[in-house]
């Protein structure tokens, strides 16, 4: 499986589904107040805070999770049929992203729009997109998670360098219609993460549909969930099975890196977030 990449502003995108016009039409869209996105940088847990806030607006209730597939609940900004269909999408809109933040609607820096984002250790993000997107034709697939490494470090990897993505992201994070998130945080205290995303979004959810949105946003049930696990994406041109689920767990990276990969990861850490107090990413 060889593929490259849609190239945009020095920018690796998918190789099928987005498009240069496409994502020039980003920076131009027309951003609504009432409209709510989930943002990351891929990998980071993307798609089960969509579970989560699509939970959480039906109250816990699990029609809509298991009826319609996640790109439809909640579009893609950037790919080509997402955006065809959040410019006809009346009402509130839920819609994902993983657009670095000059790529971004330039409507939304004045707008009252709320954004979630959604940061996770990046040696996670490191070895669960190397296992998901070597089974994709999306990408330019690596040899092996060596070079993989060698790739994510210099940011030669779909939607760039993960460092430039969180450092300008985080530049929001003081915002009040900006919510920082943390996968870490969510794995260690699901149900403290869904009231702080209902506070945000100003809901309030009795306890038993608190338990029900944290019920059905688990591991298992969106592995088995077809409407969110990605086995609906059955076309050969993309991937040959596609399992979004993998393990979920945090410090999987301890499985995988080397002690010499992870000294230069800290190392290449340090300098990239210097500036940030080390507190604020809640991984060891
Ligand atoms: P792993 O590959 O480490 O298992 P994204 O949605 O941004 O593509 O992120 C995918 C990662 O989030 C995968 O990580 C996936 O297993 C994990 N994930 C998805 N749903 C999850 C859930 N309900 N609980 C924990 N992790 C989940």
């Amino acid at each position: 499986m060889m593929s490259d990449y849609n190239w945009f502003e020095g920018i690796p995108f998918p190789a099928i589904g987005y498009k240069k016009e496409t994502l020039e039409d980003c920076n131009k869209f027309l951003v609504k107040e009432e409209d709510l996105f989930i943002l990351s940088y891929p990998k980071s847990g993307t798609n089960w805070l969509v579970e989560t806030v699509c939970l959480i607006q039906t109250k816990g209730d699990p029609k809509w999770i298991q009826s319609v597939p996640n790109w439809d609940r909640s579009p893609w900004l950037e790919s080509k049929a997402g955006h065809a269909r959040l410019i006809n999408m009346e009402g509130p809109r839920l819609m994902t992203s993983h657009l670095p933040i000059h790529l971004f609607p330039k409507s939304f820096f004045s707008s009252k729009a709320k954004v979630i984002y959604i940061i996770r250790n990046p040696r996670d993000v490191l070895v669960s997109g190397y296992f998901f997107w070597s089974e994709t034709k999306l990408v330019k697939n690596p040899d092996s998670l060596e070079t993989y490494f060698e790739w994510f470090l210099k940011g030669n990897v779909i939607y760039g360098s993960w460092f430039e993505h969180i450092r300008g992201w985080l530049s929001m994070r003081k915002w009040d219609n900006f919510l920082v998130l943390y996968y870490e945080d969510m794995k260690k205290d699901t149900k403290g993460t869904i009231k702080k995303i209902c506070d945000f979004l100003g809901k309030r959810l009795e306890a038993d549909e608190l338990d029900m949105v944290f019920k059905y946003s688990s591991f298992q049930a969106m592995k088995e969930n077809n409407m969110s696990n990605f086995s609906l994406i059955k076309d050969n041109a993309v991937a040959n099975g596609l399992k979004l689920l993998r393990k979920g767990i945090t410090g999987d990276w301890k499985n995988h890196f080397t002690v010499s990969q992870a000294e230069i990861f800290d190392k290449l850490f340090q300098e990239k977030m210097a500036g940030f107090p080390p507190k604020m990413f809640p991984w060891e």
